[in-house]
């Protein structure tokens, strides 16, 4: 029975994420960093608020695009966080942030067009893709550049099939920020070969260091090109209430929301009050879990740096870091596996994100600091006993 499975479907292999987690179920207690969610809960006002909206009636579909409110909501922060203005039919409220990414696929691939990612990348990109017949070409990044992708690494993958560049910054497995200047670049590289772009933001809250996010779609020629997607779930800790926005020129906007008709018909209403209750929220609330994350992101980097054959860059952003352990083995893999076996301590094997991610290894410090610390030290016993 099993050949009647699609074959974009049965041809995904089981991923790195789930095959640690299935690992991690044999063993009575473990600590995992590998959660790829802040470990808060949604702070309070924002679930009370969709729990009073949902008693009076937020219980029922809302338009396709979204809940007018929300919409608005969405519309103003833009314009507070961007400096621009927007007209809501530049919006559209989607299920997650994954939402934004497969209506932006479904609208703009035809069959045998290629989609350019910076690889290592987030394993779904690859499946949305594959899933409307596109195919999704890695645009290589190296350690020594920091993950970030070269204007000449973009120019090595395109081919006459290429129609969009996916960009995600801050970087999910790597924490990387790509710098204004090459997005400059690579913007002049899209620009000349008639790209669109998709460009993931939804870690665009999670900045350390006095940064402030920088997107591609600000560069010369772009806004018109760019689809942008945001999502509430990591900036809020709403991972569980499936709610994400995506904006970007009316032309695309418009037949996206055609495909949020067709598949979800909308966002959850009750969810979308809780983004409105969100975007309310007093910035205090997220600059509290940022400067959590900013602590733990350090003592994450501190203890690694120690470790004479890790190699690991300080993240500019996200709860990730990606070490590279190629000097003590080449197979992460096989060292997650022993790692877990050993100290009971689950990180995701850097190939899980791609060839180019070999020989590292995604940490998430989504665990409270006295957990962390103690993960650390196991991590540092092992490796210590292995080299
Ligand atoms: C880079 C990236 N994009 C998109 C998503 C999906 O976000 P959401 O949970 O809002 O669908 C994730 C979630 O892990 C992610 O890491």
């Amino acid at each position: 029975m099993e050949s009647k499975i699609a074959t974009a479907v049965s041809q995904i292999p089981l991923s790195g994420i789930r095959e640690m987690w299935q690992r991690a179920a044999e063993y009575e207690s473990y600590i995992s960093l590998g959660i790829g969610e802040p470990d808060f809960n949604t702070p309070e006002q924002i679930s009370n608020q969709a729990l009073q909206d949902a008693l009076q009636g937020a219980t029922h579909y809302t338009q396709s695009q979204g809940d007018p409110e929300l919409l608005k909501a969405i519309q103003m922060y833009l314009h507070e966080r961007l400096g621009e203005g927007f007209s809501t039919g530049q919006i559209v409220v989607t299920t997650g942030g994954v939402g934004g990414l497969t209506s932006f696929f479904r609208t703009v691939l035809n069959p045998g067009e290629e989609v350019l990612i910076p690889e290592p990348y987030f394993p779904p990109y690859r499946h949305h893709i594959e899933w409307v017949g596109g195919k999704a070409v890695p645009v290589q990044t190296r350690f020594e550049n920091g993950f970030v992708p070269t204007p000449e690494a973009l120019e090595a993958a395109i081919t006459p099939q290429s129609k969009a560049l996916l960009l995600n910054s801050p970087n999910n497995p790597t924490g990387a920020v790509i710098p204004g200047e090459i997005l400059d670049n690579l913007a002049r590289v899209v620009l000349e070969r008639d790209l669109l772009v998709l460009s993931d933001e939804v870690y665009e809250r999670l900045l350390f260091d006095g940064r402030t996010h920088e997107s591609i779609r600000t560069r010369p020629g772009m806004k018109e090109r760019t689809v942008v997607v945001h999502s509430f779930s990591k900036s809020f800790a709403m991972t569980g209430w499936r709610i994400g926005y995506a904006f970007g020129p009316e032309w695309l906007i418009t037949p996206m929301i055609k495909v949020v008709s067709s598949t979800t018909s909308c966002a959850p209403s009750v969810s979308q009050r809780a983004g409105l209750a969100a975007l309310q929220l007093d910035a205090e609330v997220i600059d509290g879990m940022v400067e959590e994350f900013r602590v733990r992101r350090d003592q994450t980097y501190e203890a690694l740096k120690e470790l004479p054959d890790v190699r690991v860059h300080k993240p500019g952003g996200t709860f990730y870091i990606f070490p590279d352990i190629s000097q003590i083995t080449q197979d992460s893999r096989q060292f997650a596996l022993d790692l877990l076996k050993e100290e009971q301590v689950v990180v995701i094997p850097g190939e899980a994100f791609g060839p180019a991610g070999k020989g590292c290894l995604r940490i998430a410090f989504t665990v409270n600091q006295d957990i962390l610390k103690e993960a650390l030290q196991r991590i540092q016993r092992f490796i210590k006993k292995i080299s």
